[in-house]
C-alpha cells in the first residue's frame, strides 16, 4: 500500500434498489484507473456485497468481522482500536490500482455503537492513504452514516428510465442532509435507458434538475454486453474501453473528473 499524506475524496453510488449502483461503480474504478487517478479504496458498503464480482476479487474477510472478533477477542492489555488496527490489513484486499474493502453484515440487535465508530475511525485514518474513496452502498442512504463520511466529492445518484424513478432519485438527493453529509455535486444518472430516449423522459429529467440541486450527468443504455457479463459472470472491470457502457459511463465521469484531476491531489 503506497502511503500517502492527503486524504482521499469521496465519491459514493445511491439510487433505489436494482438500478446499477455496483455495476457504475465498478466503471468508476475502471475510469480512475484508466486515468491514474490512483491509488482508490473501494468499500463495498452492502450488506450483501458484490462489487467483488464485478471488480474481479475474492473476499475473504469482512471488517464486521473483525468487528465481531473484537468484541470477544480483544486481549486485556490491548484497546478494541488497537485490535481494529492490527487486523484490519486482513480485510483490505489489494489489486492493481485500488483496494476492496467490505463492510459486511450490520450488527444485529442490541447497540454496538462503539465498534462502529472504531470501524469509522479506522476508515477515516485510510482515507490518508488514498486519492478516492468509493463508496457502494445498498438501496438508502442510512448505509453512508455507517462509515460516518464528513464529505462526499460527488454523490451518484442511479435511477432506472422511468418517470417514477427519477422522482425517487430527486427524494434520495433531498435525503442527504439529513446524514449531516456535506455533498459537493449530487449527479443523476438514468441507466438501462432505451437506445432512443423518449421525449418524455428527458423532460421528467429536466424537470428533476430544475426543481433540486442534482446535476444530470446523463444516460446509460441498456446493454446486451452488461447483461453478458453478469451471467457468464466476467468482471466488468475487464469490459472493454470500445464498448457502448463503457463509453456512456466515461463520457459522464470525464464531466466531473476534470475538475479534481490534478490540484486536488497533491
Ligand atoms: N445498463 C445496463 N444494461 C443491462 N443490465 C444492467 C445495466 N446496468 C445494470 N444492469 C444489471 O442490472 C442488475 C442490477 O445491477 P446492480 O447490481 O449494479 O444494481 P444495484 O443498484 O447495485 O443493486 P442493489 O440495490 O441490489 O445493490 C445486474 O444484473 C446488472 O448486471
Ligand atoms: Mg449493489
Amino acid at each position: 500500500m503506497i502511503v500517502r499524506n492527503g486524504r482521499a475524496k469521496c465519491l459514493a453510488m445511491a439510487g433505489k434498489g436494482g438500478t446499477g449502483k455496483t455495476t457504475l461503480s465498478g466503471l468508476l474504478i475502471k475510469y480512475l484507473i484508466k486515468k491514474a487517478l490512483t491509488p482508490i479504496l473501494a468499500v463495498d458498503a452492502d450488506a450483501n456485497a458484490n462489487l467483488n464480482e464485478i471488480l474481479g476479487v475474492e473476499v475473504e474477510t469482512t471488517l464486521g468481522e473483525i468487528r465481531d472478533r473484537m468484541k470477544s477477542d480483544t486481549p486485556a492489555n490491548m484497546t478494541k482500536n488497537e485490535f481494529m488496527e492490527m487486523h484490519i490489513n486482513q480485510a483490505i484486499i489489494e489489486e492493481k490500482g485500488f483496494d476492496l474493502i467490505v463492510m459486511g453484515q450490520p450488527e444485529g440487535p442490541g447497540c454496538y455503537c462503539m465498534a462502529n465508530s472504531i470501524l469509522a475511525q479506522v476508515i477515516e485514518k485510510l482515507m490518508k492513504n488514498y486519492k478516492y474513496l468509493i463508496v457502494d452502498n445498498e438501496a438508502g442512504m442510512e448505509h453512508l452514516s455507517r462509515l460516518n463520511l464528513r464529505d462526499i466529492e460527488v454523490l451518484f445518484i442511479v435511477s432506472d428510465a422511468s418517470s417514477r424513478g427519477v422522482l425517487t432519485a430527486t427524494r434520495i438527493a433531498s435525503l442527504t442532509s439529513a446524514l449531516g453529509v456535506n455533498v459537493g455535486e449530487k449527479v443523476l444518472i438514468v441507466n438501462r435507458a432505451p437506445q432512443d430516449i423518449p421525449d418524455a423522459l428527458n423532460s421528467q429529467v429536466e424537470k428533476a434538475v430544475s426543481k433540486t440541486a442534482l446535476v444530470f450527468g446523463g444516460y446509460i443504455r441498456q446493454s446486451d454486453e452488461i447483461f453478458r457479463y453478469e451471467v457468464e459472470q466476467i468482471p466488468i472491470l475487464k469490459m472493454d474501453g470500445s464498448s457502448q457502457p463503457v463509453r456512456e459511463a466515461f463520457s459522464i465521469f470525464e464531466k466531473f473528473f476534470p475538475l479534481y484531476n490534478t490540484a486536488a491531489c497533491p
